[in-house]
């Protein structure tokens, strides 16, 4: 190219050509192609009168290089500027495509709540938690040993029938009473003792009130002068966190063979007062636990010397305080997760 003019008047055209194309462009991508595609040394327009140079007499190679040099910084930067402005404009476009609208209310999941048992027997902890007793949790496989042998529970006593109890082995047995709890407990502690022990229990045993399965809370007391006063005391706060303020407890006799004397504790009706009605059977009264003072056999075959030491345990059936507090008059809706049940009780 000998004539820089028409140089000039190429490249103006050249200049002119690609404002044309750029209106085109409609997205960064095709615009980074095209720029390559300019720049191209063998089939691009800017990249062929580069590599033409080579051929440009020597005189009019340093006008003709600053030249196409010019136009070529100049699509440069033309071509970056576009293509910032075209990248700028995409995000812009996803950024509101992909916007989500965090003000639509969420799908509601139903909250779910503990079960009455559950509910029961995290208040009868709270409450004798609050009175300074340990949670020992006990085994639901035991030995007859201390299911009953060291709770003074003979050999032909009832209560170990096959009938009653769960077998596994001649020796082993799933617990019927959290109260072989007791024996571990006084086993592995020393005296000042005070423990509650919650867990399940078995026996053979299925009608509205009865389950093969069913929980106890077990406690246990174990120090000097300790007498049916305190166990009284104890059980008043109990079960007027439980029932009410205005509940009164009444202590019955009975027997167990590891206490001794042995009560059955009744409480004062807390759906009539008193008056009588169907849940007291028109009593006044309602039965909820057994309990006494620790019986000197069962203490001595602990090693606990039963001329310092004195005990007071109780045995809290779970179900019996949730079907009671609750109104729940088949002990099966405790076990069938009816959620049209379960759903009513959250106190
Ligand atoms: N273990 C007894 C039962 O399952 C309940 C019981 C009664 C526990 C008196 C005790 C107690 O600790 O002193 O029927």
């Amino acid at each position: 190219m000998a004539d820089l003019n028409e140089l000039s008047e190429k490249l103006a055209l050249l200049k002119q050509e690609i404002e044309g194309e750029i209106k085109n462009l409609s997205n960064s991508k095709v615009a980074f192609e095209y720029r390559k595609g300019l720049m191209d040394s063998k089939t691009g327009k800017i990249g062929t009168l580069m590599r033409e140079m080579g051929k440009i007499p020597n005189e009019l190679k340093a006008e003709y290089g600053k030249k196409v040099n010019e136009i070529k910084m100049w699509a440069q930067d033309r071509f970056e500027e576009l293509e910032s402005k075209l990248k700028e404009a995409e995000m812009a476009e996803r950024y509101n495509s992909e916007t989500i609208d965090v003000t639509l209310p969420a799908k509601m999941r139903p909250i779910g709540n503990l079960h009455p048992n559950t509910q029961v027997r995290n208040q009868i902890v709270d409450i004798f938690g609050s009175m300074g007793f340990e949670i020992y949790e006990g085994n639901e496989i035991e030995t007859d040993y201390y299911n009953f042998s060291a709770l003074n529970i003979p050999k032909d006593h009832p209560a170990r029938d096959m009938q009653d109890t769960f077998y596994l082995s001649p020796e082993f047995l799933l617990r019927t009473q959290t109260s072989a709890g007791q024996i571990h407990v006084m086993e592995e502690k020393k005296p000042p003792i005070k423990v509650i022990s919650p867990g399940k229990v078995f026996r053979s045993d299925d009608d509205a009130t009865h389950s093969p399965m069913f929980s106890q809370m077990e406690g246990l007391v174990v120090d000097k002068g300790i007498t049916l006063c305190d166990l009284q005391g104890m059980l008043d706060v109990f079960v007027q966190k439980i029932f009410g303020e205005d509940t009164k407890t009444r202590l019955r006799p009975s027997y167990f063979p590891f206490t001794e004397p042995s009560v059955e504790v009744d409480v004062s009706c807390f759906q009539c007062h008193g008056k009588g009605c169907k849940l007291c059977k028109g009593t006044g009264w309602i039965e909820v636990l057994g309990a006494g003072v620790v019986n000197k056999k069962v203490l001595e075959g602990c090693g606990i010397d039963s001329n310092v030491y004195s005990g007071l345990a109780f045995g809290i059936g779970i179900d019996r305080i949730a079907m009671l507090k609750y109104g729940i008059n088949n002990i099966k809706l405790l076990f069938e997760s009816d959620l049209r049940v379960l759903n009513q009780i959250n106190d």
